[in-house]
């Protein structure tokens, strides 16, 4: 086993990354600059400032869509050069590394992260994967080894991920193409056609960050700038909570029905820890305000919202690298097979 050890969790919206012994050490957006097809000019935090601001000869973009790499050429050139920035060196020593992955996705999208490690050009030990629920459970901080049924929800950029666990493995997972960056869209959309104003994605992020409501309660406003639609001006606007709700609230009741349709799946047995332990949600949206009363309404159980929600991924592959235990839950098994 090589000394060093990292785990990885490439994330839409964000990488973040842990290494054993230490924690978290890299949370970073997942955002590539290249300019004229073929220098990176910019990575990470840095790539996503110049993010609708950058001329048209260069491409600011994620490598990672719906959960999966959707792009290996950027998202490999991405790996590397936060690895050799971690490690201080142009040309780092062997590393093990644990990948977490998404349960509910194809053999072969789960096989493209491992690969993605693999074929890299860094000097690569062993490559592991692991669940991305057991991992986000492990990070909220429960004891899934011992523990009987939990539900954990990851409500992330691009996807939420629904799942049960019992005695350290996957029961159901089921991933849905809503996150963080549809609230943005349809926040985009209903300023525009309210307000015919044109705003752009950074700028519905930050309405979403401040006025975003899982119930119609919070009533506040923000001062955004935009392009009117009508005069092709930029102005400057006032943008409502009920505005932002009016715009978010069908795909937080979508994050609903998929909690819903997963429990009416969850074993009876299983369903009564469940009932006991309540749902743990995590992902960076978990911070949207008032979620825990929605869930908890139309769910009727009790509802956690784990803290530091966006980093329990990365915190639970830490764990499985320094907690001698929990070391079997992270397998090359199923990819071996594949390859072999
Ligand atoms: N305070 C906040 N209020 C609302 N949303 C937030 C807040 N902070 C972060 N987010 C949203 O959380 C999302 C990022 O969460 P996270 O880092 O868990 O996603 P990810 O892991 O990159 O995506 P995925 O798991 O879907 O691949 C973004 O859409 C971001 O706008
Ligand atoms: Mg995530």
């Amino acid at each position: 086993m090589a000394q060093r050890s990292y785990g990885i969790d490439f994330g839409t919206s964000t990488i973040k990354i842990s290494k054993k012994g230490q924690g978290i050490v890299l949370d970073e957006r997942n955002m590539i600059a290249v300019a004229d097809r073929h220098a990176i000019i910019a990575t990470g935090n840095e790539a996503y400032d110049m993010y609708e601001k950058a001329p048209a000869n260069i491409v600011v973009s994620s490598p990672v869509r719906s959960g999966v790499i959707a792009d290996v050429a950027n998202m490999t050139a991405l790996f590397v050069h936060f690895i050799k920035k971690l490690s201080g060196s142009k040309k780092p020593g062997p590393a093990d590394y644990i990948v977490a992955t998404p349960t509910d996705i194809t053999e072969v999208e789960r096989r493209s992260f491992y690969e993605l490690i693999s074929r890299s050009s860094l000097k690569v030990g062993r490559v592991k994967i692991v669940d991305k629920p057991i991992a986000d459970a492990l990070g909220a901080g429960l004891e899934i080894m011992t523990a009987g049924g939990v539900m954990i929800v990851d409500i992330g950029a691009d996807t939420t991920e629904v799942s049960i666990i019992s005695l350290g493995g996957i029961v159901l997972s089921k991933l849905i193409p809503i996150g963080g960056n549809k609230l943005d869209e349809a926040i985009k959309g209903m300023v525009k056609k309210k307000h015919n104003l044109y705003i752009g994605d950074k700028t519905a992020e930050n309405i979403k960050k401040k006025l975003a409501s899982a119930l119609p309660t919070v009533e506040a406003s923000v001062q955004v700038y935009g392009r009117d639609v009508v005069t092709g001006l930029p102005v400057l606007m006032e943008i409502h909570s009920g505005t932002v709700y009016e715009a978010i609230a069908e795909h937080l009741y979508s994050i609903v029905d998929a909690i819903r349709i997963i429990l009416e799946r969850t074993p009876p047995e299983i369903a009564s820890d469940i009932i006991d332990s309540g749902i743990y949600v995590t992902g960076g949206s978990a911070n949207i305000f008032e979620l825990k009363g929605l869930i908890a309404k139309e769910t009727g159980l009790k509802v956690n919202i784990c803290e530091d929600p966006a980093n329990t991924v990365a915190k639970g592959l830490g764990r499985i690298m320094d907690e001698e235990q929990l070391s079997s839950l992270a397998d090359s098994l199923r990819i071996k097979n594949l390859i072999d």
